[in-house]
């Protein structure tokens, strides 16, 4: 497996069920991904990606949307940045960081500038992502291109691809959802055609090294055809 993107579901029913605010359910959800970066990389995978925060999101309203969002820094200084500069992760953030906290993105700069120059494994996070909008701003670039160039030839998947937030990244090889849904919820639609779907009824903070290590081991097992004849 090369790349792995995990759907971390069931934050806010895990806090609930202990009678908790849903927040410290987004908290816990965070020590959860460290964990899961600490066995992704045991795994020697190329990539992890991990859906943080989608567009849709925002409808939760300013407190959970800023306290999630103060999670999420608190998590990239004190976790995510220690780890890019003593393992050499890489870190790529996709979505739309135009309505992200100026905090949040202060600290997601300096943690695209810590990793500048590795050569690890990479962490992506998407945080107020949303598949549409990635294909209709890429479709907006593309359209702009072929009008300063004067160039009507038809576009291909292959140039599409260039203006995805996902640029240069392999395609996910895995989706793995947490917290019982059976659905991909606006992420990743072009780049996981051909994903493996995994999905679990483990609530996100429950998840453990193991979990990680039994999911690539069961992925191994997968023959992948790709449309051609079993080989
Ligand atoms: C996933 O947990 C994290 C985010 C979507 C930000 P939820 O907050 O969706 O948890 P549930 O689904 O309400 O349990
Ligand atoms: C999916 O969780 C999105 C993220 C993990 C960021 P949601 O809780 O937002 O998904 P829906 O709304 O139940 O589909
Ligand atoms: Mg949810």
């Amino acid at each position: 497996m090369r790349h792995l993107a995990i759907i971390i579901d069931g934050n806010g029913r895990w806090a609930v069920s202990r009678g908790l605010e849903r927040l410290s359910g987004h908290a816990e959800g965070a020590k959860a991904v460290a964990r899961a970066i600490e066995a992704a990389y045991e795994m020697k995978l190329e990539c992890v990606t991990f859906y943080a925060f989608s567009t849709e999101n925002f409808k939760r309203g300013t407190r959970e949307t800023l306290g999630i969002f103060a999670i999420l820094a608190g998590f990239l200084e004190e976790t995510l940045l220690p780890l890019v500069q003593t393992r050499g992760l890489r870190v790529r953030f996709i979505g739309n960081l135009a309505r992200l906290s100026s905090d949040l993105l202060t600290i997601i700069s300096k943690v695209n500038v810590a990793g500048l120059n590795n050569r690890g494994m990479t962490v992506v996070i998407a945080v107020g992502y949303s598949g549409r909008d990635e294909i209709a701003q890429a479709i907006n670039i593309l359209i702009e291109q072929k009008l300063l160039n004067s160039d009507a030839s038809p576009v291909t998947y292959e140039e599409l691809s260039r203006f995805l937030y996902t640029a240069n990244l392999p395609d996910p090889d895995a989706v793995w959802r947490f917290g019982g849904y059976k659905r991909l919820s606006n992420f990743l639609p072009l780049q996981t055609v051909y994903s493996e779907l995994f999905f679990t009824e483990k609530l996100w903070p429950d998840f453990q090294k193991e979990d990680l290590y039994k999911l690539c081991n069961d992925f191994k097992k997968i023959k992948r055809n790709f449309g051609d004849l079993p080989k």
